[in-house]
């Protein structure tokens, strides 16, 4: 496979043309970024940790019957995916309140929730990415109705199992983002990455749901960066090891 130019760098990944039109060489970049990119940085060994975290877990997805737009990765840093005609849309899944949402509702972060929360954001480095409902992204025209059924249905799905396998590991997936596209032959797709930076991951190996014994919460994603708590790396480390063995231990099959 060769590399060919590259066609987009967002603010974590630079996307590149190979010469198999169907699929895309991206590689993970050591930025971080947060609050629409106002807050930036260089991190050493981000790029590496979250190409190989993406990577081990589309394939435990995969082993759970979820596929992904990931072929497999070549480096450290690289890996090759399907290349997708992307819905303009961050599909946003919580299970618990944090971030925005719990300063939205002036609700405590840590609250459970009753039911799982299926939000959307319309992907938009100038608009901020802004809320939208179900209905206004039929009467944009961004969806269809049926497209935004089998979007939702693959979300449900990833977050069933993304909560099976993160519990497995003793971390509570608190809510996460996704992105889904739609393949040259029509498939609807789960896309992007997975990784700390997209998901919230609270430590549970202590056995309190997620907070020390000062109720302060123990983050092993973006909320490190986000909010100056710390070095994301060994955090993204433990999770990174966390989930190569449960990889193992499943047996699952990896793209590499
Ligand atoms: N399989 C794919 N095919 C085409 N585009 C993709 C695919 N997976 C992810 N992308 C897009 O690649 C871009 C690069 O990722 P990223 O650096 O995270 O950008 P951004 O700053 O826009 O979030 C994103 O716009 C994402 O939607
Ligand atoms: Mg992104």
């Amino acid at each position: 496979m060769k590399k060919l130019e590259m066609l987009y760098k967002g603010k974590a990944k630079k996307m590149y043309a190979t010469d198999e039109p169907d699929v895309l060489w991206v590689e993970y970049m050591n930025q971080a970024t947060a609050f629409n990119g106002e807050k930036k940085e260089q991190i050493e060994g981000k790029g590496s940790l979250n190409n190989r975290i993406t990577s081990v877990l589309f394939d435990l997805l995969r082993a759970r019957g979820i596929e992904s737009h990931f072929v497999r990765r070549i480096s450290d840093t690289e890996q090759l995916v399907r290349k997708m005609d992307m819905f303009p849309l961050e599909i946003i899944m919580r299970n618990t309140a944090a971030g925005s949402f719990a300063k939205r509702y002036g609700v405590e972060e840590g609250t459970p929730l009753k039911k799982p929360i299926l939000e959307f954001c319309v992907k938009s480095d100038d608009l901020g990415d802004p809320f939208i409902n179900n209905d206004g992204l039929v009467a944009l025209g961004i969806v269809t109705e049926d497209e935004l059924a089998e979007i939702s249905r693959i979300a449900y799905a990833v977050n069933d199992a993304l909560t099976d396998i993160f519990s497995k590991i003793d971390v509570r997936l608190v809510d996460f983002k996704i992105e889904e596209g739609r393949t040259s032959d029509g498939a609807i797709l789960l896309a992007d990455e997975i990784t700390p930076d997209t998901c919230r991951l609270w430590d549970l190996k202590d056995g309190n749901g997620g907070k020390d014994d000062d109720g302060a919460i123990e983050h092993l994603d973006k909320d490190l960066f986000r909010r100056g708590l710390g070095s994301i790396i060994p955090a993204y480390e433990e999770i990174y090891a966390r989930l190569t063995a449960l990889a193992e231990a499943e047996g699952v099959e990896r793209a590499e």
